[in-house]
């Protein structure tokens, strides 16, 4: 006999609940989402049960972290504006603004002004 679950989509990955911190909120693109302080950016989005962090440049393929310790980039997301950020490696922070990241993305670099030695 089968059973079949018929909850919502849950989180991936719960808490143990043995944060002794009190928890910090952030943003993620048009959300408010709060995760125990020290986890890192991926740990708080898999707790938060966001799904695709990213999607391919190529394809669009959607991506999220895989490796959790700066190997596989597949966890690349925009960080307080700054591009390509391992979402793995960087602690959460009060207040940071976290975007999912579509296909490549490029800081906008200001050239005005220069002459590249021509
Ligand atoms: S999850 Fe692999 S580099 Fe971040």
């Amino acid at each position: 006999m089968h059973t079949k679950t018929t909850s919502p989509c849950p989180a991936l990955f719960t808490s143990n609940g043995d944060s002794p911190s009190d928890p910090v909120t952030l943003r993620f693109d048009d959300r408010t989402i709060t995760a125990p302080a020290g986890v890192s950016i991926a740990a708080a989005l898999l707790l938060n049960g966001v799904g695709p962090f990213r999607t391919t440049p190529v394809t669009s393929a959607p991506r999220a972290a895989y490796c959790m310790m700066g190997v596989c980039f597949d966890c690349l997301v925009e960080v307080d504006g700054m591009p390509s950020r391992q979402a793995c490696l960087i602690p959460v922070r009060e207040g940071m603004i976290v975007r999912r990241q579509q296909g490549a993305s490029a800081l906008e670099i200001s050239t005005e002004g220069e002459n590249h030695g021509r």
